[in-house]
C-alpha cells in the first residue's frame, strides 16, 4: 500500500506530528502552532449531548427481506413484493444508562430501526417490549425524572420509580414484563422487538389498516438472573457492544423474523380495549402474527461514533403506505424526536451520512449550521415554491386516506374505564412456578429502602392483578430483610406525604 501523508484539515501536509512548535527546546510554545492548537480545539468538541434518554447504545447494518405478500395492506414499496431488499440501520439501547453505563442492567431495551427505502427513511423506534409505562405523553418527562437521578443525592432513586409506578396503574403490564426473566437480555439478538404503537398501512385502494409490528429473536430468548448480571458486569460493563460486534465480526449474523398484527380500521370502535393504549397489546388470538419477512444485521459500523451515536431516528419517519395513529403518545414523539437531533446534532441533522435517505432527496429549507450539502433543487433559482423555474413539487398522489376524528377537545381522565389488570394478569398467568418465584424476587430487589407506605401501595396494586402476586411480592420484601411490617402501614391510598401527617 502507499504511504498516505498526513494532513491538516485543510489538506496541507503537516510537518511534524510529534514535537510542539517552541521557543527553544525548552518551550514555552508558540501560538503560531496551529496544527497543535487545532488539535486540541478538535478534542475539545469531541463529545455532542448524550441522548436525554436511551444514551447507552449498540448498532449494526443489515437488510430487511420480504418472504411474504403484505401488499393488500400496504402500498408502501419496501413491502411491494417478497424477495425485495431494503438496506437499514438497527440501534439498540437501555432507557435510563448514560453514555457509559453498564450493559447488563434491567432495564427496557430501545429497538430503533431505521429502513433506506426508494421512496424515503422509515424509522421504527421501538422496544423490546409491546407496552410502555405510561399512557399520556403529559407524563413522559415525570416518568424519565424518577428513572435518572435524584438531583440532590445525584443517585438513582428507588423510592421515585415506585412512588410513581405504585401511582400510576397504567404502568403495570410494563413493569411485570421489566421486572420479569425478560428484563436483563444476554445481548441484543436474544430478545424480541416491538413497533409498540399502533401504527397504520394504507393500501392502493385507500383503505387503512391498523398495524403492530413485530421481530421474533431467531436465536432465542436468553436472559440473566440479577446474580448473573451482577457478577458479569464485575468483569465486563460492554457485554452487548463485545457481543453484537463480535458476533456480525464473526459472520453469525443476528436474525429476526418480521410480524405484523392487522386490525381493519372499523374495528377499532368494536375491541373491548382501546386499541390505540400503549399500555395495551392486541391479544395473538384476537389478531394473529402475520409473518412479513426477515431482519439480518450483517455488517458493523466502520466508525461507531459518525453510525451509531450520530444516527437519528424519529417516529415522525413515515413513508407513503405506512402512517401513525391516534395513539396519544405516538402523537407526542412525533414532535419530541426531531426537536431533539436539532439540539443533540444541529439543524441539518438528516443530511449525515447515516441519516441520509438513499433516495433522491429536493426541499427548500435553506441555510443554517451544517449547510455542508449543496442545492438540490439542480437550479440555483429554485429557493422558493411556487416558483416558475421547473422546482420539485408535491405530489398529490401519496395523500394517505382521510382519518375520520370525533369528539370534543378536552382533557379526559385517561384512567377512567381503562382496564390496568386484565392483561399482565394474562401475562402473570403465563409464567410457571420458577418465572413467578424470580418475579418477585427482583420486584424487592428493586424495592430495596422504598418506604414501606409506598411498597404498600404497590403491593395492593399488585393483588389486583393477582392475589398470588402481591402476596409473593410481600413474602419475597420479608426474605430480603425489607423491614416490610404490614401492620405499621397505614390502609389508605394516600400519597407519600399525606400519609405522612
Ligand atoms: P400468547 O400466549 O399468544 O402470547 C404470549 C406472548 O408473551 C408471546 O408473544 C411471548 O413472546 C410473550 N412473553 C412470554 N414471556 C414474556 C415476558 N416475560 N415478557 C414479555 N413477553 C413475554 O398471549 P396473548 O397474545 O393472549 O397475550 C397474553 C399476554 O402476553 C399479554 O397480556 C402480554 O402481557 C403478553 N404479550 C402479548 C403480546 C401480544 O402482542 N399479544 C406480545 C408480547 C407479550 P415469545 O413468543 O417471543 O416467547
Ligand atoms: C429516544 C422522547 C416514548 C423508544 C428518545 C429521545 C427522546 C425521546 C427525546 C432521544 C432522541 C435522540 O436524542 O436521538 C420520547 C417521548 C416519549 C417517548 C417524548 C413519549 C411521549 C418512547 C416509547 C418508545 C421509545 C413509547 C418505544 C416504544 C425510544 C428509543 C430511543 C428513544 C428506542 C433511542 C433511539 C436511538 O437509538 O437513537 N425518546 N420517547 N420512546 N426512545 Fe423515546
Amino acid at each position: 500500500m502507499t504511504k498516505k501523508t498526513l494532513t491538516t484539515s485543510a489538506g496541507a501536509p503537516v510537518a511534524d506530528n510529534q514535537n510542539s512548535m517552541t521557543a527553544g527546546a525548552r518551550g514555552p510554545v508558540l501560538l503560531q502552532d496551529y496544527q497543535l492548537i487545532e488539535k486540541l480545539a478538535h478534542q475539545n468538541r469531541e463529545r455532542i449531548p448524550e441522548r436525554v434518554v436511551h444514551a447507552k447504545g449498540w448498532g449494526a447494518h443489515g437488510t430487511l427481506t420480504v418472504t411474504h405478500d403484505i401488499s393488500k395492506y400496504t402500498r408502501a414499496k419496501l413491502f411491494s413484493k417478497v424477495g425485495q431488499k431494503t438496506p437499514m440501520i438497527a440501534r439498540f439501547s437501555t432507557v435510563a444508562g448514560e453514555l457509559g453505563a453498564a450493559d447488563a442492567e434491567r432495564d427496557v431495551r430501545g429497538f430503533a430501526l431505521k429502513f433506506y427505502t426508494e421512496e424515503g427513511n422509515w424509522d421504527l423506534v421501538g422496544n423490546n417490549t409491546p407496552v410502555f409505562f405510561v399512557r399520556d405523553p403529559l407524563k413522559f418527562p415525570d416518568f424519565i425524572h424518577t428513572q435518572k437521578r435524584h438531583p440532590k443525592t445525584n443517585l438513582r432513586s428507588p423510592t421515585a420509580m415506585w412512588d410513581f409506578w405504585s401511582l400510576s396503574p397504567e404502568s403495570l403490564h410494563q413493569v411485570t414484563i421489566l421486572m420479569s426473566d425478560r428484563g436483563i437480555p444476554v445481548a441484543p439478538m436474544y430478545m424480541n422487538g416491538y413497533g409498540s404503537h399502533t401504527y397504520s398501512f394504507w393500501n392502493n385502494d385507500g383503505e387503512r389498516f391498523w398495524v403492530k409490528f413485530h421481530f421474533k429473536t431467531l436465536q432465542g430468548h436468553k436472559h440473566y438472573t440479577n446474580a448473573e448480571a451482577e457478577a458479569l458486569i464485575g468483569k465486563t460493563r460492554e457485554s452487548y457492544q463485545e457481543e453484537l460486534f463480535g458476533a456480525i465480526e464473526r459472520g453469525e449474523f443476528p436474525k429476526w423474523r418480521v410480524c405484523v398484527q392487522i386490525m381493519p380500521e372499523t374495528d377499532a370502535e368494536k375491541t373491548s380495549y382501546n386499541p390505540f393504549d400503549l399500555t395495551k397489546v392486541w391479544p395473538h388470538g384476537d389478531y394473529p402474527l402475520i409473518e412479513v419477512g426477515e431482519l439480518e444485521l450483517n455488517r458493523n459500523a466502520d466508525n461507531y461514533f459518525a453510525e451509531i451515536e450520530m444516527a437519528a431516528f424519529s417516529p415522525s419517519n413515515v413513508v407513503p403506505g405506512i402512517s401513525y395513529s391516534p395513539d396519544k403518545m405516538l402523537q407526542a414523539r412525533i414532535f419530541s424526536y426531531a426537536d431533539a437531533h436539532r439540539y443533540r446534532l444541529g439543524t441539518h441533522y438528516e443530511a449525515l451520512p447515516v441519516n441520509a435517505p438513499k433516495c433522491p432527496v429536493h426541499h427548500y429549507h435553506k441555510d443554517g449550521a451544517m449547510r455542508f450539502f449543496p442545492n438540490d433543487t439542480g437550479n440555483p433559482d429554485v429557493y422558493y415554491e411556487p416558483n416558475s423555474f421547473n422546482g420539485p413539487t408535491e405530489d398529490p398522489s401519496v395523500n394517505e386516506p382521510p382519518l375520520k376524528i370525533s369528539g370534543d377537545g378536552d382533557r379526559y381522565n385517561h384512567r377512567i374505564g381503562n382496564d390496568d389488570f386484565s392483561q399482565p394478569r394474562a401475562l402473570f398467568e403465563l409464567f410457571d412456578a420458577g418465572q413467578r418465584a424470580r418475579l418477585f424476587s427482583n420486584i424487592a430487589a428493586a424495592m430495596g429502602g422504598v418506604p414501606p407506605v409506598i411498597k404498600e401501595r404497590q403491593c395492593r396494586l399488585f393483588d389486583q392483578i393477582h392475589p398470588e402476586y402481591g402476596a409473593g411480592v410481600r413474602k419475597a420484601l420479608e426474605a430480603a430483610g425489607e423491614g416490610y411490617d404490614p401492620n405499621a402501614i397505614p390502609v389508605t391510598d394516600a400519597t407519600p406525604q399525606e400519609a405522612a401527617e
